[in-house]
Order: C-alpha cells, then sequence, then structure tokens
C-alpha cells in the first residue's frame, strides 16, 4: 500500500510537468519505494526530477510496435490512433511506459501513415523508429536494431493492446529480472482465445516457454490451448539481436513474427519463460472495431468505478460516457447518459444531470448542470446553475452562484458573480458584471459580417428583455436597458436607456374596422 501511495506521488510529480516540484517529498517517497523497484524506480524518479543520468539510462528502453495497418478495422485511420475511453489507443500504450522509464528511452515503431502517428504523438517526447514497409512484428524489431542496441533489456508493447497497466508491465520487468531470462512473455488466459498466439510451455507448471504458435498456424492438437500470447513482452538486448536476423515468413502470413525468436532463444539453448496476467481483460487487443468498442466499454466501466470507489455518485454507470483522463471529486452525483470527456473536472457536490455532455470543461463545488446541456472549453466557478438546454460554447467563464438558463448560449463570455441570464439569451465576446440581470432573449450582436465586436456590461445593472446590444458596446455600472431595446451607443453607468418604437393607442380603432367589414 505504501509503496503504491509512493508511486501516485512520483506519478503526480511527473503530470504536473513543472519545475515547482516538493524535492523532500518526492525523495522520501523514493526512500521508501527505490528497494521494491530498485533500479527502474530510481531513474524514473530522477527523470521526473530532472536529474538524469545518463549511465543509467542505458539500462532499459521500451519499443511499442505501432506500425501496423490494422487491415481488419476497414478504416483509413490508422490503427493506433483509433480512440477508447477518449484517447487514441496508442497515447494509452505511451503513457503505461512513461511511467516506467523517460520518454526519451521510448522507442515507437511507425510504417503506416507514420507522419499523422507522429504528429498526434508529438507532445509525449518519445522517439520515433520508421517501418518503412511492414513485414510482421518481428520485421518492426528489426527495423529497431540500432535504437536498441545500447540498452541491456528492453520491454516490448503492442499498440494495439491499450489496457496494458503500467504495474504489469513492472511484473514482467521484475520476473524477467528474477528469472535472468533472454525472452519474457505476458500470456493470459482469455474466455476466448480465437486469433490470438498460443503458448507451448515446456511442461504445463513449469514457467519455461517451448515456442509462440499463430493462430492461423496452430497444428491439430494445439487448438486447445487456452494460454495466449499478449504482445507484451521483455527481452535481453544482446540474445534478441543475435537471433533476430534468423526470421522467416515461412508462415501462414508470409510474415516475419516477432513470435518465433521465442522459438529460435530456445534452440540456442536460452532461458524463455512466461508470465501469466491476472486478468486477461488487460491485455484484450483491438482487431477489429467490434473489439475496439468492447475495449472502450471495458475502460469507460473501469474509469466510473474507479471514480464511485472514490466517492462519486454515477446513477446507472453503464449509460455514461466517461473519459480516461476526467476528474470527479467526492459527493458529485452524475446521473444517466451524461458524457464527460477530454479534460474534464468536476468539483465535489456538483449534480450533472442527464443528456449532458461535458468536455474539456472545469467546473468548481456545488454546480448544478441540468438536463440536456452542453458545456465545451469553458470554466464554471462554485454554485453556479446552468440549464437545462444551456450551451457553453468555448471560452465561457461562468462566475460563483451565476445562472445560465435554459436556451442561454454563450462563448467566450465571462459572467460575474451572481449574474444570471435566464431565459433564451446569446451572449458572445462578452464581459457580464457582477449581479447584474440579463433579461430573456437578450442578444449580443458580436458579429459585423467580417469581425467580432466586444460587449461590456458592468455590475449590478438590469438589461431588459428582448434587448440587442450591437457590438462594440459598453453599458455602465448599475445601468438599466428598456425591455425591447436595439442599444446602438454606449449606455453610462447608473442610467436608463430605451432605444424602441414608442407605443401608439388609437382608441376604438378595431371596433372600426370590424363594423365597416360587416358592411360589406
Ligand atoms: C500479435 C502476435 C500474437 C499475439 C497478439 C496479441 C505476432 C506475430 N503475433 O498478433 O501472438 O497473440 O499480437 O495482441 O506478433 N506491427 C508493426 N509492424 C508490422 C506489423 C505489426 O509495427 O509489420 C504492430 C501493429 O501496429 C500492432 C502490433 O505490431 O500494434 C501487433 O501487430 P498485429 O498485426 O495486430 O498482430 P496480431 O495479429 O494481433
Ligand atoms: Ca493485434
Amino acid at each position: 500500500m505504501k509503496h503504491r501511495i509512493c508511486i501516485y506521488q512520483l506519478e503526480a510529480y511527473s503530470f504536473s510537468q513543472n519545475s515547482r516540484i516538493d524535492k523532500a517529498l518526492c525523495d522520501a517517497a523514493l526512500a521508501s519505494f527505490s528497494d521494491l523497484n530498485g533500479h527502474t524506480t530510481m531513474r524514473k524518479a530522477k527523470f521526473w526530477m530532472g536529474e538524469r543520468s545518463m549511465a543509467e539510462d542505458t539500462k532499459l528502453a521500451i519499443v511499442i510496435m505501432a506500425a501496423g495497418k490494422g487491415t481488419r478495422l476497414k478504416s483509413q485511420r490508422p490503427k493506433v490512433l483509433h480512440e477508447i475511453g477518449g484517447k487514441p489507443l496508442l497515447a494509452h500504450v505511451i503513457a503505461a511506459a512513461s511511467r516506467i522509464v523517460a520518454p526519451t528511452d521510448i522507442f515507437v515503431v511507425v510504417g503506416h501513415e507514420a507522419e499523422k502517428v507522429r504528429e498526434a504523438m508529438a507532445l509525449t517526447g518519445v522517439r520515433f523508429v520508421e517501418q518503412f514497409e511492414q513485414h510482421g512484428t518481428g520485421h518492426a524489431i528489426q527495423c529497431a536494431r540500432r535504437a536498441i542496441k545500447d540498452y541491456d533489456n528492453i520491454l516490448v508493447l503492442s499498440g494495439d493492446v491499450p489496457l496494458i497497466r503500467t504495474e504489469t508491465i513492472q511484473q514482467v520487468w521484475q520476473f524477467h529480472q528474477a528469472q535472468q531470462a533472454a525472452m519474457t512473455i505476458l500470456t493470459a488466459a482469455p474466455e476466448d482465445p480465437t486469433g490470438y498466439g498460443r503458448i507451448l510451455r515446456r511442461t504445463p507448471e513449469s514457467p519455461e516457454v517451448e515456442a509462440i504458435v499463430e493462430q492461423k498456424d496452430l497444428a491439430a492438437g494445439q487448438q486447445e490451448i487456452r494460454e495466449i500470447n499478449s504482445g507484451v513482452y521483455a527481452f535481453q538486448t544482446a540474445p534478441l539481436l543475435e537471433q533476430i536476423g534468423k526470421l522467416t515468413a515461412d508462415n501462414a502470413h508470409q510474415e516475419l513474427y516477432l513470435t518465433d525468436v521465442a522459438g529460435l532463444l530456445r534452440a540456442a539453448g536460452k532461458r524463455v519463460v512466461a508470465i501469466k496476467a491476472d486478468d486477461a481483460t488487460e491485455v484484450l487487443g483491438a482487431n477489429t472495431i467490434a473489439e475496439l468498442v468492447a475495449l472502450d466499454s471495458v475502460l469507460r466501466a473501469a474509469t466510473a468505478n474507479r471514480l464511485m470507489a472514490e466517492g462519486v455518485t454515477i446513477f446507472r454507470p453503464e449509460t455514461c460516457v466517461i473519459d480516461a483522463d476526467v476528474e470527479v471529486e467526492a459527493d458529485a452525483v452524475i446521473e444517466p447518459f451524461v458524457q464527460l470527456l477530454g479534460h474534464t473536472k468536476i468539483g465535489a457536490g456538483c449534480l450533472i444531470r442527464s443528456y449532458t455532455v461535458i468536455e474539456s470543461c472545469t467546473l468548481g463545488r456545488n454546480v448544478l448542470v441540468q438536463q440536456s446541456s452542453v458545456l465545451t472549453d469553458s470554466t464554471v466557478a462554485d454554485g453556479a446553475k446552468i440549464g437545462p438546454f444551456a450551451h457553453l460554447r468555448p471560452g465561457s467563464e461562468i462566475g460563483e452562484e451565476a445562472h445560465v438558463g435554459n436556451f442561454v448560449e454563450t462563448k467566450k463570455t465571462k459572467l460575474g458573480k451572481g449574474a444570471k441570464a435566464n431565459h433564451l439569451t446569446y451572449l458572445g465576446d462578452a464581459e457580464v458584471g457582477e449581479r447584474t440581470n440579463i433579461g430573456a432573449g437578450t442578444i449580443t450582436c458580436n458579429y459585423d459580417g467580417v469581425h467580432k465586436h466586444a460587449t461590456h456590461i458592468g455590475k449590478n445593472a438590469f438589461v431588459g428583455s428582448d434587448t440587442t446590444l450591437v457590438a462594440p458596446i459598453k453599458v455602465g455600472d448599475g445601468a438599466y436597458i428598456g425591455a425591447g431595446s436595439c442599444i446602438t451607443r454606449d449606455v453610462p453607468a447608473d442610467s436608463l436607456a430605451v432605444g424602441r418604437g414608442r407605443q401608439v393607442v388609437k382608441d376604438g380603432w378595431a371596433a372600426v374596422l370590424r363594423a365597416s367589414r360587416e358592411k360589406k
């Protein structure tokens, strides 16, 4: 438990991505943790602390195979850029890997649509290796030969096995070292092993492996084998490099299989071992859209369960769509059919009602978001009330206790503390001061067909219903605007502006009209 806390502390530092690292805390975390994971953790932490040492960096690299086309997806998009939990498959694998080694020790093998993949992952800081033509997983590692030659060991991950957890990769690495193996294979026993390579153990009880046989190359008796190859491996680099050139494409796919290295190493008298994952779902691959969608459900269920364990109430969690990086504080309540996407953060005590979609927003505490509201790239402060049917477009900043009611749309708009826009309103490029009331049907005319213009409304102002504010325009503190006004000139503080046709009443006019119709 203590160790786990240390990992989380260290992770928190890495994610903060700034130099304000509490070194004393980090040292303390390290001191209690380094004995468990030794070398790797020390190096990881040093990287996080900005104290990386080159000598240690040459020890362990991670190679992620991500060059394949993903033919079975029948999609234009490269397979590893397909998303689950709101994030590309490859981004999940890189995130898990970056908690073990520095991004500069991670090599992603790219090939099919390499430019797109590089571009999408550019911010992660990993390095890339080109596999210009894709002749199989063995060929992918052949292409990485130069990159890995100075590392003692490498871990190999697959870009299409995205649920893999850092802890499991660590277990493989620990087992690999403890077994002094040339190759260590992470295996599993899923309900349905179809499609996966199968593990031939030397004896059922032995950790040692004789070979891996791909689905299409299985002999009659081998169909029964339940233990599958996950596509996650550890290798000692030297024996791997000795064998990798010997691969042949003499198989059903006519490809160079990385899995054949197991048999080659065995033939050379090297130790090849397998370690079985506790939970097969973690190593499920995504080769078809149906498999991809299944992984997405697994990941989202895990996210919802994690949040509920942390004190968040999610009613009918199976109907909610919550992305992997969403954060929700305890005592928030999420109703059925809510979507929380991107880097959304929800504060304690918030109530998010059904059919609301919130993408990359930060909500303070005790915010109420009523049904069917759409919030994007915006912030909402404590105690504010949004919706139903509200639309906060990018750049909206809703102040404490402010109200944005039904059929109100905001864009690049700041609503001060306690300000209210309760009905049928558009506020674009606007600033509304504290406690100002925006009447029903108010519209900021912010666009002249070419440029956008700003509207500034002071605090404690009262904008009557059905007002159009033709920007650029300023309304001073405490000013009143009569209902139905079209405001084209600035309104000074504490004044009244009325901009509408004066009402005319003609007594008896309707009766005269009716009488003249009856005569005809
Ligand atoms: C592979 C394994 C199989 C294992 C399964 C686990 C081989 C031969 N088979 O099969 O034993 O059960 O993973 O999910 O390795 N890639 C490249 N370059 C290539 C080909 C593939 O980088 O030339 C990448 C792909 O982008 C993918 C990964 O390697 O991320 C695995 O390739 P894939 O074709 O999906 O292998 P599987 O058939 O799933
Ligand atoms: Ca695969």
